[in-house]
């Protein structure tokens, strides 16, 4: 679960015999299987157990705030991941009764209270009654995991808004953020509801809502297997999941275009709500976003709605123009971004449709909508997004035919034809990735460089945004990404000599004015000394003398571009990063999951 955080990582087992060990480390995984190699894993002999892996929020990482944490007994060990926003409160009620909390963490206070609660009260000696009258006091977004040195073949664990999952085998069960953890052990899992508790042992889960009724959780079966999750020869999980976009956006489109209809995953809506739309927001964070950047070209070239994108984090706050008839199209690969998934609330707060795009079946985004599309790309485990975005972009254009097919703004064979036209582009970008040694060669020559600008035009600024992300999360580097028009306005005092700048050409048939123009741009810069690095259409001559460095793709629809012309900056940035010798799969301070605001 590395992905989630890796600022630190910890361990509790229950030894069955009453007492709880516990180990816990700051930073990477590494550093607390190099412990427990020097203190000694024997110890770890037990009957039920977890671990943790953190991405800090209260408390720097450091060994004391690192997770599981514990009662002053030392009789509760628990995990979290969310926060807990009213822990100032809790922790003064726990300070003013005498208890010494020895971390900084918000966490801690819970087992503390769900310890109090053990022991006194109307939920005493009932572990599950425990941590229910705990989790009704706490506010926030939250999943606990919980043992008792009194309960050793039981573990707790409960859920709002953060994700739980369950993990049904034969003489074992097992609790995690996501499928991953225990794939290797079974396929049979059980997604929990909000504000849910599962209680589990060895032959099986019970689960309750928060006031103690029998409550339904839905079992599903993982599509994928361990091999999906593991590096498979690669280096890192980042090129292998760059390699896999192919594959990746061959099953976002498979089973999408039925009896000549596209067709969703999930509609709670009728067809007629679709019709009646008449604006559209794209709501996403991250490389999500800059999916949706790349959507609106699409949707409102072929629906002549209105489409307006905007950071998650922004909308929410800014009473954005909602009505029934305005649709937020939210994107998000985890489906449990704290940021989306509260857009998504405000959304349907103001009465709003909401379409969810998401990678992972049945996370808390896609349940909160009123249809779904699933991106089917598989687990993707680099933090930094590849495949996801690639898939994301398809899936929106889905999205923009769907819509364009139930408003008649397209007709049945348009629709089929930008269909099969999607459909040839797991090829266009398996020819992408044959640029990759020559951009690895690149990145490799520019890892010393202070900072790399990148253009665009139309689609390719996108583009260019997503380049400079990922340069900047993998590499540390200084990157900026520009509409390619407004370098006069500004950018273009950036430029000096040497300066690495990644353009994005447009097409020179299918946007020949834009290209026209482009050149332009390159000139402008080349004249100032930098060093140009141009993603061009293979064939087109027209820019070689701008380009110190060409890199070609194949020729595809304007529209469908940055499926090709992504993969080399995807590369490029990997290249650079691993070069300077970071870890490209884990940038530091980075999750790849961030489920707090
Ligand atoms: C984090 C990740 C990004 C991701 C963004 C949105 O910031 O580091 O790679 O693009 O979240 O994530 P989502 O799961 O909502 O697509």
């Amino acid at each position: 679960m590395e992905y989630r955080g890796y600022d630190s990582a910890g361990v509790a087992v229950l030894d069955g015999a009453g007492t709880l060990i516990v180990e816990r480390k700051a930073g990477r995984l590494a550093n607390l299987e190099t412990e427990l190699d020097v203190t000694g894993r024997d110890r770890f002999a037990g009957t039920a157990g977890m671990g943790h892996t953190r991405w800090a929020t209260h408390g720097a990482p450091v060994d004391r705030n690192s997770h599981p944490h514990r009662d002053t007994a030392e009789r509760v060990a628990v995990v979290h991941n969310g926060i807990i926003e009213n822990f100032a409160t809790l922790r003064a009620e726990l300070e003013a009764d005498g208890i010494e909390l020895s971390s900084d963490t918000d966490t801690e206070t819970a087992a503390h209270l769900i310890a109090r609660a053990y022991t006194d009260g109307p939920a005493a000696g009932d572990l599950p009654a425990s941590v229910r009258t705990v989790c009704r006091r706490l506010e926030g977004a939250f999943t606990l995991v919980v043992t008792h040195a009194d309960e050793p073949d039981l573990i707790v664990a409960a859920r709002r808004s953060s994700p739980l999952v369950v993990g049904v085998g034969e003489g074992e069960t097992f609790v995690a953020s996501d499928v991953s953890a225990f794939i290797e052990h079974t396929r049979d899992a059980v997604e929990l509801g909000q504000d849910q508790l599962v209680a589990i042992t060895r032959d099986g889960y019970e689960v309750t809502d928060f006031a103690g009724e029998p409550a339904q959780a839905k079992p599903f079966t993982v599509a994928w297997d361990l091999s999906a999750a593991e590096k498979g020869g690669h280096d890192y999980f980042m090129l292998k999941e760059i390699e896999e976009q192919p594959e990746a956006l061959a099953n976002t489109l498979r089973g999408h275009f039925d009896h000549g209809r596209i067709i969703l995953d999930e509609q709670r809506m009728s067809d007629q709500d679709l019709r009646d739309v008449d604006k559209v927001f794209v709501v996403a964070c991250g490389t999500a976003y800059h999916s949706g950047l790349i959507a609106k070209y699409a949707i409102e070239h072929w629906t002549r709605l209105p489409v307006e994108v905007e950071l998650a984090s922004e909308f929410r706050y800014r009473d954005p123009v909602l009505d029934r008839d305005t649709l937020v199209v939210a994107i998000s690969q985890s489906g449990e971004t704290a940021d989306t998934l509260e857009a998504v609330r405000h959304a349907r707060g103001q009465k709003a449709r909401v379409l969810a795009i998401c990678n992972t079946n049945g996370a808390q985004i896609p349940r909160e909508s009123d249809a779904v599309l699933y991106t089917h790309a598989g687990p993707e485990v680099g933090v930094a997004a590849t495949k996801t975005f690639t898939s994301q972009i398809a899936a929106n254009y889905l999205v923009g035919l769907a819509l364009a097919q139930a408003r008649g703004t397209k007709y049945p064979d348009e629709v089929a034809r930008e269909f099969a036209e999607l459909e040839a582009m797991p090829a266009a970008v398996q020819k992408a990735l044959s640029t990759v040694d020559h951009v690895r060669a690149l990145g490799q020559q520019l890892a010393d460089s202070k900072a790399v600008l990148f253009l665009g035009r139309h689609v390719g600024f996108p583009v260019a945004l997503e380049g400079a992300l990922k340069l900047k999360e993998l590499a540390y580097m200084h990157a900026e990404g520009f509409a390619a028009g407004e370098l006069k306005h500004g950018p273009i005092a950036l430029i000096e000599s040497g300066l690495p700048v990644v353009v994005v050409m447009p097409s020179p048939k299918g946007r020949a004015v834009l290209h026209a123009k482009l050149l332009s741009n390159i000139s402008e810069i080349q004249a100032r000394g930098a060093r140009t690095i141009v993603i061009a259409e293979e064939g087109d001559d027209t820019v070689r003398p701008f380009a110190d460095e060409l890199v070609e793709v194949p020729a595809v629809p304007t529209l469908l571009q940055p499926l090709v012309s992504s993969v080399p900056l995807q590369v490029l940035a990997a290249e650079i990063a691993r070069t300077r010798g970071y870890d490209v799969d884990k940038p530091r301070n980075l999750a790849k999951s961030v489920t707090v605001e």
